[in-house]
């Protein structure tokens, strides 16, 4: 029997709970988020000490941008800020950063601060730390589909030609493997647009702790529960 405890090599987050840890505390959702932002930064740390190699957080959603103007601005004032001390600590840990999502629709300031974030950690190998900011799935998808159609229109690519590898290699994930396990904190029972393509036949981890109180503890109890599961891929036994 193998005995050994598998890490999953690829481990994609829906952090949730951020307003919800808020309001048990009586203080504003910024500051849910704020503490949410330090939990990023804790579990990069955890993620390269458990052994993981990917992990994928999903930090802001096309669909949340139909937040409050207040909360929007104060999660714009947190990337600001913890966009440069990411980059210090991906240094400082052989850590490489990915910046998944359309990235254009932010304020110049903050896209040349993700340009940066992926340049200069780019030659890092201890763990790809992508984390997925103005993604949904669905325009990922769309986007896609606009690159092969370039294509094709160009004449560089045969329809006949296409495969499911030419779609992942059109994703803003190419190059990554797909997840395989997706922990969503916050108890909610459902993908919010995150990684559609991507999470197939990936392995699901709901729990009821807040993102904010999401810590490395919890990361094992998910990587325990992992392990108890029999992958299957659509095959027999
Ligand atoms: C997740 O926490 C963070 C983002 C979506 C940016 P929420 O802000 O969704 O927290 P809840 O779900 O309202 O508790
Ligand atoms: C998912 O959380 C998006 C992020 C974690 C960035 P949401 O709180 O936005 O998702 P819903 O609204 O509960 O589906
Ligand atoms: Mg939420």
């Amino acid at each position: 029997m193998d005995t050994e405890r598998k890490i999953p090599e690829h481990v994609a987050i829906i952090l949730d709970g951020n307003g919800r840890w808020a309001k048990k505390r009586h203080l504003p959702r910024s500051l849910g988020h704020r503490e949410g932002c330090r939990t990023v930064e804790q579990t990069v740390y955890d993620a390269a000490r458990a052994g993981i190699k990917y992990l994928t957080v999903y930090g802001f959603s096309t669909e949340n941008w139909k937040r409050s103007s207040e909360e929007v601005g104060a999660l714009m004032q947190l990337f600001r800020y913890y966009m440069k001390r990411l980059l210090g600590i991906a240094k400082e840990n052989n850590v490489r950063v990915k910046v998944i999502g359309d990235r254009s629709r932010f304020d110049e300031d903050i896209i040349e601060g993700l340009d940066r974030l992926e340049q200069e950690t780019e030659n890092n190998t201890r763990l790809i730390f992508t984390i997925a900011v103005n993604y949904g799935a669905r325009d990922e998808i769309r986007r896609a589909v606009q690159k092969i159609a370039k294509e094709v229109k160009a004449g560089t690519l045969d329809p006949e030609a296409i495969t499911e590898q030419t779609i992942s290699d059109h994703l803003d994930t190419a190059g990554l493997p797909d997840p395989d396990l997706l922990i969503r904190t916050g108890s909610e029972l459902r993908l919010s647009n995150y990684l559609l393509w991507q999470n197939a036949y990936t392995e699901f981890y709901v729990t009821d702790v807040l993102w904010p109180d999401f810590n490395a503890e919890e990361l094992d109890k998910a990587i325990d529960a992992y392990n108890q599961r029999e992958r299957r891929f659509g095959n027999a036994k």
